[in-house]
C-alpha cells in the first residue's frame, strides 16, 4: 500500500448511498452541509478526473458534482518523486439560491484498508512550557478517538495538528504500519479516527474544526480546505518522520536544506530592561563564543504613555511597531549596522497579530479588535492583550505597511522571530457580518497565512521563526512561510528532551530552535551542568538566550569550542536523517542520531535524565553503511569520557549490531558523538 493509494480511495461525504442495507447512507462523513434549501445530505458522483505535472510534481485532480444540488467538490492530490509524501486538499463550490452552511469540510476523510486487531493514535498534545507530549489512545471497535485544537491562535500547544495512526501490536520506530496524517494549518483543527463495530473498517479524518459553528459559504465563492500531508510506512514510525523531514526541506521551508545560524536572542538575558549598551554587549558575548547572529526581542517598540518599556513592560505598545527612540536613541538600523561590524547577522521580534488595549492603535481603531459586542473584553497578557481582526484586510495591510517601514529601515535585517501571545478568546469580528460569525475561526487563519506570505514574497531571503508563546504554532501551515518554530518558552533541558522527541516525530531539526540559557533555570529553577544544556539544544538548531557577562571564563571558553563542535556537525543535525533509539518515555535517557543521505557522517546523542547512581546504556545507531569503518569521536566534552572507543574506528555493521556502550554518571549527563566514514573506505 503507499499514501497515494490511501489518498485515492475515496472520501467519505455525508448522505452518500453505502450499499450496505443496515448503514444505507455514510453519516460519519468529511464534508457535511446544509443546502440553501435546508436539504442536508450530498450524493457526489465523479464527473471527471485528470492528472497535471508542474515543477516536479504530479498532481490528480477528480471533480465531482452532486446529483441534484449545483455543489461542487473538487480534490486535489499531490506527490513528488523524490519523497513518499502526498498532499491532498479540497475546493469546494456551488451555485445554489443562497449560502450553503459547511458543517464539516475535512481535507481527508477516507476509509483506511488494513486489516489490523488494534488501532493506536499517537497525537502530541501540551500546553505553554510543556509541549508535544507524546499521548496514545486506543480506538476499540465502534470508537472513535478525536484530537481537536481550538485556540485559534496557538492552536499546536492543545493537540498538534498532526498524528499518526498505527495498525496492529508491537509498532516501533522501525517496524509495523503506521500512517501518518498531518495538516499544513496553522488554524483550529480537528482529526478523528473511527472503528466500526468489527474493527474490520477505520475511517481516517482530518481537517479545520468546526465544532466552533458551521462555515458560511456564499453561491460562486471558493472554500479551499488545508492541505492534508499523508505519509504512508510499513517501517514504523520512524521512517514517518524522516519522509516528513525530508519533504518540509525540500518542498516546504522557504529556505530548504539551509543551514540555520547560531542566534543570541535577547529574551531571558534581558527581558525588557536593556539599553542600546546591554544590547551591544551581548553582541560581542555571542560573537566571542562563535555565534552568528544577534536577535532582538520584544520590548523595542511603543511610544510615549505606551511605549514597551521597563515600566509598562507588556502592558502597553503592541500595534505600535515604531522604535523606541527613548530605549534605542540610534534606532534599529544603527543597532543592525553594530552586529553587521562585528559579523553578526540581525533578526527583530514582532507580535503582528496583536495589539494592548494600552496602545495607540487600539485607541483609534477599536473596531479593529476581536470582541463581541455587548460582552466585556477577555484579555491576555497584562491585563490589556487581545487580538487584532486578521479577517479583515484593511487590518492586515496596516499591519504590513507598519512593519514594512520597519524593514525598511533596517536593510541588513536577516531574521524575523514572528510571535503570538494569545488565544481568540473573544470570538466576534466587526468585519464580518452578523450571520457570518463562525466563518472567524478560519477566515483568521487565511488572513495570519496571507500576511505571512506577503511579508515572506517581498523579502525572500528573511528566514522567520514562528513562536507563538513557545509551541503554539508548531505547524506544517506555519512552516511554509516560516523556517523554524519557538518548540518552547520552557528552556530547561531536561523538560525539552521531551518537547524535542515529540517535535521530532512530524517536524524537521532545522526547525527546532533550541536555546542554552542560565542555570537555574528561568522556568522551572533547576539546576543542569552547561554541557547538557549544550548537549540538548544541539539536536536541534542551536542558540543562545542569556547575557554572556553573566558567563564564566571557563563556561565561555567551553560554549566556544561547542559551538566550533557544533558548526562541525551542523549539516547532518539540520539536514540529516533522523533516528530515534532511546525514548525518554521508555527509560531514563534519550538517544537520538542523524546520518546524511550518503551515509558518510552521524551525530549520536545521549541525554541522560534523572539517573540515580549512573547507567551504562548500550546504543546501536542505525543509517550507516554496514560495510563502511567510521571513526567515532565523543565531542563537547573536556576530559570526561563516555565511552571507551577503538582509536582504528568502527565498521558500520558493528556500530549497528554491537553498537557503543555509553555511560552517563548521574542526573543530567549526556554524551555526543561525531561519526565520519573513514577516508580511504570512500
Ligand atoms: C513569548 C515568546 C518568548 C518571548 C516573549 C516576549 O512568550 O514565546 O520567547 O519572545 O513572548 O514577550
Amino acid at each position: 500500500m503507499t499514501a497515494l493509494q490511501i489518498a485515492l480511495a475515496g472520501y467519505l461525504a455525508f448522505g452518500q448511498p453505502t450499499g450496505n442495507y443496515y448503514e444505507a447512507i455514510t453519516k460519519h462523513s468529511g464534508l457535511q452541509v446544509i443546502h440553501a434549501d435546508g436539504a442536508v445530505t450530498l450524493r457526489l458522483r465523479e464527473s471527471g478526473r485528470e492528472e497535471k505535472t508542474a515543477d516536479g510534481a504530479k498532481t490528480v485532480v477528480v471533480r465531482l458534482k452532486d446529483e441534484r444540488y449545483p455543489f461542487e467538490m473538487t480534490r486535489y492530490v499531490k506527490t513528488w518523486g523524490d519523497c513518499d509524501v502526498v498532499e491532498t486538499w479540497s475546493e469546494l463550490k456551488h451555485g445554489e439560491s443562497g449560502p450553503v452552511r459547511l458543517v464539516r469540510a475535512d481535507s481527508f476523510a477516507a476509509p483506511v484498508a488494513v486489516t489490523s486487531e488494534t488501532v493506536r493514535v499517537m497525537a502530541l498534545t501540551g500546553k505553554a512550557c510543556n509541549e508535544a507530549h507524546v499521548s496514545y489512545s486506543t480506538v476499540g471497535n465502534g470508537q472513535i478517538a478525536e484530537l481537536v485544537s481550538s485556540a485559534g491562535t496557538r492552536n499546536a500547544w492543545e493537540a498538534n495538528a498532526s498524528m499518526m495512526v498505527e495498525f496492529g501490536e508491537g509498532v516501533g520506530e522501525e517496524c509495523g504500519k503506521v500512517l501518518g496524517v498531518a495538516l499544513e494549518w496553522p488554524g483550529t483543527s480537528s482529526r478523528r479516527v473511527r472503528r466500526n463495530w468489527d474493527g474490520s473498517v477505520t475511517e481516517v479524518f482530518a481537517g479545520v474544526d468546526m465544532t466552533t459553528g458551521p462555515y458560511t459559504l456564499d453561491p460562486g465563492v471558493t472554500f479551499t480546505t488545508p492541505k492534508a500531508v499523508l505519509v504512508w510506512s510499513e517501517n514504523g514510525r520512524g521512517e514517518i518522520s524522516r519522509q516528513y523531514h525530508r519533504w518540509a526541506h525540500r518542498h516546504l521551508m522557504p529556505h530548504g536544506y539551509d543551514l540555520h545560524p547560531v542566534l543570541l536572542n535577547s529574551w531571558e538575558g534581558a527581558y525588557f530592561s536593556f539599553t542600546e549598551k546591554t544590547l551591544t554587549d551581548m553582541m560581542d558575548g555571542v560573537k566571542e563564543m562563535g555565534g552568528e547572529m544577534f536577535v532582538l526581542d520584544d520590548g523595542w517598540f511603543g511610544r510615549g504613555k505606551h511605549a514597551r518599556d521597563e515600566k509598562n513592560k507588556a502592558k502597553a505598545g503592541l500595534g505600535d511597531w515604531y522604535v523606541n527612540t527613548v530605549k534605542l536613541p540610534h534606532g534599529l538600523g544603527w543597532l543592525a549596522d553594530e552586529a553587521e561590524k562585528r559579523g553578526l547577522k540581525f533578526g527583530l521580534w514582532v507580535e503582528p497579530e496583536m495589539a494592548n488595549t494600552r496602545s495607540w492603535l487600539a485607541e483609534s481603531h477599536p473596531e479593529w479588535i476581536l470582541r463581541e459586542e455587548g460582552r466585556s473584553l477577555i484579555r491576555g497578557r497584562g491585563k490589556t492583550q487581545v487580538v487584532l481582526d486578521f479577517t479583515n484586510p484593511a487590518v492586515r495591510d496596516a499591519l504590513f505597511g507598519q512593519l514594512d517601514a520597519v524593514y525598511s529601515a533596517i536593510p541588513s535585517l536577516a531574521y524575523v522571530k514572528w510571535d503570538c501571545n494569545a488565544n481568540i478568546w473573544n470570538p466576534g469580528s466587526t468585519f464580518l457580518a452578523a450571520d457570518r460569525q463562525p466563518n472567524l475561526w478560519y477566515d483568521y487563519a487565511r488572513g495570519y497565512c496571507e500576511l505571512m506570505e506577503r511579508f515572506q514574497s517581498k523579502r525572500p531571503h528573511i528566514m522567520t521563526q514562528a513562536c507563538a508563546s513557545g509551541g503554539g504554532r508548531m505547524d506544517f501551515g506555519s512552516l511554509r512561510y516560516a523556517d523554524e518554530f519557538w518548540p518552547s518558552d520552557c528552556t530547561d533541558p531536561y523538560r525539552r528532551v521531551f518537547i524535542q522527541w515529540g517535535c521530532s516525530q512530524f517536524y524537521p531539526a532545522s526547525a527546532m530552535a533550541c536555546h542554552v540559557t542560565a542555570s537555574p533555570n528561568h522556568q522551572t529553577k533547576r539546576e543542569t551542568p552547561l554541557k547538557y544544556r549544550f548537549d540538548v539544544a544541539m539536536c536541534g538548531r542551536l542558540g543562545f538566550e542569556l547575557h554572556p557577562k553573566n558567563m564564566t571564563k571557563d563556561e565561555v571558553s567551553f560554549a566556544k569550542t561547542a559551538v566550533s563542535d557544533y558548526k562541525r556537525i551542523r549539516p547532518v543535525v539540520q539536514c540529516g536523517d533522523l533516528y530515534r533509539l532511546v525514548s525518554p518515555y521508555d527509560k531514563p535517557l534519550s538517544s537520538l542520531m542523524y546520518a546524511d543521505e550518503a551515509k558518510n557522517a552521524a551525530v549520536l546523542f545521549a541525554l541522560g535524565l534523572k539517573i540515580d547512581g549512573g547507567r551504562t546504556e548500550v546504543l546501536k545507531l542505525r543509517g550507516l553503511d554496514p560495510k563502511a569503518t567510521y571513526s567515532v569521536k565523543e565531542i563537547n566534552c573536556g576530559a570526561m569520557l563516555h565511552a571507551s572507543l577503538p582509536a582504528d574506528g568502527m565498521t558500520g555493521a558493528d556500530l549497528m549490531e554491537k553498537g557503543i556502550a555509553v555511560s552517563l554518571s548521574g542526573d543530567y549527563d549526556s554524551a555526543v558523538f561525531d561519526i565520519r566514514r573513514m577516508v580511504w573506505d570512500r
